[in-house]
């Protein structure tokens, strides 16, 4: 049930925004900073963002207030970044939270928040088509904040530092929810991480020395990851099946169908995103239901826990073997160059930390 009220609610808004795009309802204050975020050369050359919501200091501002704040839960308890802790790399280090104000465990992992501006598709099996929309489902669902819009905007409408950042970033201080998910969506667009030992190794900077074994995980990883987890971006922005589950439950509105759920179509059952592999040392438990508690248990999966279904992806059964064939020693290796992806910058940047 979880995702399918997620997904519900981030269609009917995605249906509904469009009619607040009417000239000026959602455009930012003609005097705020518009401004492009850096983005390391080995990653892009420019963020991505939508052209009715483009970035402003101000509204980037906001939306980190916003992200940070509890008044936007329905017990004000509880603010996104309580799932998406900055430390965990936006990640929350529970493999099923039941932190939401019902207190009913979710059904899926939080992911971490990583380089989303240029993902193609959000949540686990791309239900979201983009970030501004997304944020009607944690805000709304009853087991996460639970929140009524129309209380939520009367709070913030209450609070005079809200009253002036929303002026300040958007020329008016009539807030509406339209105005809250762009704020949030700003801020979210600016939590870009490529600044890893494997980043400066990449552009050849000071401080990106890769050991031996490092490097040899390197080219293993490329050998037997890389195609999905491609790119600097370490995904290749697509759905796969990687043997998880060889059934797939039609409990909780077929919620285990996974991208099959979305497409309906019979062979993507059992696929999800490609999660970035970026920062992934600090943001176990893994895969969408965090079932592992390591990377070790991770790579062992792929070694020897890989288990045939109709969807499951061709890299993971080659010449008729499941999985893939790595060695006790490549594991390690393996491991060792993921740690590389860890990008302490991100995670102790102060522009993306907790405002209050
Ligand atoms: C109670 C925990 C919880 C709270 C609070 C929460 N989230 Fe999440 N978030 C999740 C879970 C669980 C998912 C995965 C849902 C799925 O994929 O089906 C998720 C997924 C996301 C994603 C998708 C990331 C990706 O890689 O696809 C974004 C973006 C996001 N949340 C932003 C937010 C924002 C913004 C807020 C506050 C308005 C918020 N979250 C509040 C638990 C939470
Ligand atoms: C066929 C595509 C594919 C290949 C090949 C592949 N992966 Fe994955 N990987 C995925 C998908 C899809 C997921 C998410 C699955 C899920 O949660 O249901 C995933 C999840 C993960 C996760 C968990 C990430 C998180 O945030 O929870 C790690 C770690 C990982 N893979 C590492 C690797 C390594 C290391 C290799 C090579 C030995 C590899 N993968 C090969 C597709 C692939």
């Amino acid at each position: 049930m979880h995702l399918l009220r997620y997904i519900t609610i981030a269609s009917i808004s995605m249906l509904l925004l469009p009619a607040c795009n009417e000239p000026d309802a959602e455009a930012p204050a003609p005097q705020a900073k518009r401004f492009s975020p850096v983005v390391p050369g080995n990653l892009a050359t420019a963020v991505p963002y939508p052209e009715h919501n483009p970035f402003t200091e101000e509204g980037v501002t906001l939306g980190r207030m916003l992200f940070y704040d509890p008044v936007l839960s329905a017990n004000n308890e509880l603010s996104c970044a309580s799932c998406h802790q900055q430390d965990k790399a936006f990640s929350d280090g529970e493999a099923l939270t039941s932190i939401g104000v019902s207190g009913k465990q979710l059904k899926r992992h939080a992911p971490a928040l990583i380089n989303l501006a240029w993902m193609k598709g959000l949540f686990w099996d791309g239900g979201a088509k983009d970030i501004e929309s997304l944020a009607f489902g944690p805000l709304t669902h009853p087991d996460e904040m639970g929140q009524n819009l129309k209380e939520l905007v009367l709070e913030l409408q209450s609070q005079e530092k809200y009253r002036k950042q929303f002026r300040l970033a958007f020329g008016t201080d009539t807030i509406t929810s339209a105005r809250v998910a762009q704020a949030l969506a700003q801020f979210q667009r600016t939590l870009i991480s490529a600044n890893s030992r494997y980043d400066k190794y990449v552009r050849g900077e000071s401080g990106g020395h890769l050991a031996e074994q490092e490097l040899q995980g390197m080219a293993l990883f490329k050998q037997h990851c890389a195609s999905c987890h491609a790119t600097d971006f370490f995904t290749d922005n697509s759905y796969h099946n990687n043997g998880l589950d060889s059934t797939y439950s039609e409990d909780f509105e077929a919620l285990a169908f996974g991208r099959g759920r979305i497409s309906r179509q019979q062979q993507d059952i059992g696929k999800y995103k490609t999660p970035t592999l970026r920062n992934i040392q600090l943001t176990a438990p893994y895969m969408h239901d965090g079932r592992f508690a390591t990377l070790e248990e991770v790579l062992d999966h792929y070694r020897t826990g890989v288990t045939w279904s109709v969807s499951l992806a061709p890299e993971l059964q080659q010449n008729g073997n499941l999985g893939i064939p790595i060695t006790q020693e490549e594991k390690k290796k393996i491991i060792l160059f993921l740690n590389t992806l860890t990008d302490e910058d991100f995670v102790q940047n102060k522009a993306l930390s907790n405002p209050y």
